[in-house]
C-alpha cells in the first residue's frame, strides 16, 4: 500500500473522550470511529488488524479440531424462552420487534441456537464428540460501555460450543479450549494467564478467564509470581491425546492465579511472600463447562450405545477478538505510539522516502517495495511529500515493528536503515540485505 493512497486519517490532537492509552491510540491512529456509545466502525488500519487477530483465532480453533459456522446476529426470542434465559438476561438484551410484531432480539451470546441446530440434526453419540464455532457480532447494551473496543456494546467475539457424550469427553473439550486459546494468545505476542473465575448467567461451575496483566484492566488479579514466565512456546500438541492435554492444563493452572471473585486469602497467603502478586488484568476469554443446563431445558440429547436418551454435556468458549485490539495495545505500547508485535501487524513494514521526487531515492523505494512483496510481504510505502519529522511521527503512531528509510545520502553510499520499533534501534544496510531481513524475520509468522 502506498500512504498517498491509502486511508489514514491520523488525529494530531489526543481526543478529549478516551480514558486509556489504547483508545487514545486507536483514535489518533485512524483505526476505529465512534459511531454512537460503545459501537464503532473499524477503519481500514483497525479493520486489517482485527481480521488478523479473527485469522490466528480460527487457524488455532481449527487446529484443535473445532468446527467453524457462522450463526446470525439477530435471533428469535422464543429459543431464549426455551432456555429461560429471555426473562433472566435483563437489560443487557437489545430487544427488538420486526414488522410482524414478533419478539427478536441482538444476540449476545448464542448458547440457545447452537443448541437449536444440534437438536435439529444430531441424535446418536455415533456423532460425537463436536465442537462448533463462530465469529460473530455480539450486542450487549452494556451500562457503562468504556475504553473504546474494550468494553464495547457491539464487539466481535469468538464463542465456540462442545457436545459430548460424558463429562470426562466434555472436560476434554474444556482443556483442548484451554490449549488452543494459550497458543492464540501466544501467538498474538500476548501473556494471558489462566485465572479460576465465577461463573456468573451463562452458569457452571468449572470456568477459567483469561486475562493479559494491565493497570487498565477492569479485573483485579492474584497471582503467583511464576505464572507470566508459564509458555507454551513451540511444542507441538496433539490435541486427541487427552493426558497430555490435561497436562499442559495442570502445568498452567496449578500455581495460584484467580481474580477477586474467587480469590481466597488463606491460599493466597501460602505462597511466599516475594511471590505474592497483586495487579489488575483484562479479560480476553473465558472458558465453561456447563454440563447439561442448555441441552436438558432445550432438549437436545443423543442415544447411547446401549440404547437410552440423554441430554449431551456442553460447554462454550469465548475470545474477545475485537477487545483483544485493546488488550494488545496495553501491553505494546510507548509515549510515541502503538508497537505491534509481528504477529499481528497491519503491515509488516514501513517504507519512509526522506526526498519524494529525486529520481534515484524514488527508485529505491519502489525497489524496496517491490522487492518486499515479491516474499509475500505487505509494506506501508509513504511516498507523500512531507517532512521527514512527520512521517516518522506516523510511522512510530501506527506502530508498525520494522522501518527502512531510503534517502539521497544513505544511498550515495549504497546503503538504507533499517530501524526497530520496539527497541528503536538503527541499522545501516544494503537495500538487499534489509529485504532478506525482514523476510527471514516474518519466516515464523
Ligand atoms: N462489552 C464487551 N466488549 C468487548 N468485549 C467483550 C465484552 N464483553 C465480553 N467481551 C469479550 O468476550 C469474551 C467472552 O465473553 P463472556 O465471558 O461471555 O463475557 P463476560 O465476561 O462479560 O461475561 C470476554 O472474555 C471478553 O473478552
Ligand atoms: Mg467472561
Amino acid at each position: 500500500m502506498r500512504l498517498s493512497r491509502y486511508f489514514l486519517p491520523v488525529l494530531k490532537e489526543n481526543p478529549a473522550e478516551a480514558q486509556i492509552v489504547s483508545h487514545r491510540l486507536m483514535l489518533r491512529a485512524g483505526m476505529i470511529k465512534q459511531q454512537a456509545a460503545g459501537i464503532y466502525s473499524w477503519l481500514p488500519l483497525g479493520y486489517k488488524v482485527l481480521k488478523r487477530i479473527e485469522q490466528i483465532v480460527h487457524e488455532e480453533q481449527v487446529r484443535a479440531g473445532h468446527i467453524p459456522l457462522l450463526m446470525p446476529t439477530l435471533q428469535p426470542a422464543d429459543l431464549w424462552r426455551e432456555s429461560g434465559r429471555y426473562d433472566d438476561y435483563g437489560q443487557e438484551m437489545l430487544r427488538i420487534k420486526d414488522r410482524h410484531e414478533r419478539d427478536m432480539l441482538y444476540g449476545p451470546t448464542n448458547e440457545e441456537m447452537i443448541t437449536d441446530i444440534f437438536r435439529s440434526y444430531v441424535s446418536s453419540y455415533k456423532q460425537l464428540p463436536l465442537t462448533l464455532y463462530h465469529i460473530q457480532w455480539k450486542f450487549r447494551d452494556e451500562v457503562r460501555p468504556r475504553f473504546g473496543v474494550m468494553r464495547g456494546r457491539e464487539f466481535l467475539m469468538k464463542d465456540g460450543y462442545n457436545f459430548d457424550l460424558t463429562k470426562e469427553d466434555a472436560l476434554h473439550a474444556y482443556n483442548r479450549h484451554m490449549v488452543s486459546y494459550l497458543r492464540t494468545y501466544e501467538r498474538m505476542g500476548l501473556t494471558a494467564i489462566p485465572m479460576r473465575a465465577a461463573s456468573g448467567p451463562i452458569g457452571g461451575d468449572n470456568t477459567h478467564e483469561f486475562l493479559v496483566l494491565a493497570q487498565t484492566g477492569e479485573s483485579e488479579v492474584f497471582y503467583d509470581a511464576k505464572v507470566p514466565d508459564l509458555k507454551l512456546g513451540e511444542r507441538t500438541v496433539d490435541y486427541d491425546n487427552r493426558d497430555e492435554v490435561a497436562a499442559i492444563c495442570e502445568e498452567f493452572t496449578t500455581l495460584y492465579a484467580r481474580t477477586d471473585e474467587t480469590h481466597d486469602e488463606a491460599v493466597f497467603n501460602q505462597i511466599p511472600e516475594e511471590r505474592r502478586m497483586v495487579g489488575r488484568g483484562i479479560e480476553v476469554g473465558q472458558i465453561f463447562y456447563f454440563g447439561t443446563k442448555y441441552s436438558e431445558s432445550m432438549g437436545a440429547t443423543v442415544v447411547t450405545p446401549d440404547g437410552n436418551r440423554v441430554p449431551v454435556e456442553m460447554g462454550s468458549h469465548g475470545i474477545g477478538v475485537s477487545r483483544l485490539l485493546g488488550a494488545l495495545i496495553e501491553a505494546n505500547h510507548d509515549e510515541k505510539g502503538i508497537i505491534w508485535p509481528e504477529g499481528v501487524t497491519p503491515f509488516h513494514v514501513g517504507i519512509v522516502n526522506l526526498k519524494q521526487g529525486d529520481t534515484s531515492t524514488d527508485a529505491a523505494c519502489e525497489a524496496i517495495y517491490k522487492a518486499l512483496q515479491g516474499h509475500g510481504l505487505d509494506p506501508l510505502y509513504d511516498d507523500r511529500e512531507d517532512r521527514a519529522g512527520a512521517k516518522f511521527a506516523t510511522m512510530d503512531l501506527i506502530g508498525l515493528p520494522w522501518r527502512i528509510t531510503v534517502g539521497p545520502r544513505g544511498l550515495a553510499n549504497n546503503v538504507v536503515e533499517l530501524t526497530c520499533r520496539r527497541t528503536g534501534e538503527s541499522e545501516e544496510m544494503s537495500a538487499t540485505a534489509a529485504v532478506e531481513r525482514i523476510a527471514k524475520i516474518y519466516e515464523a509468522h
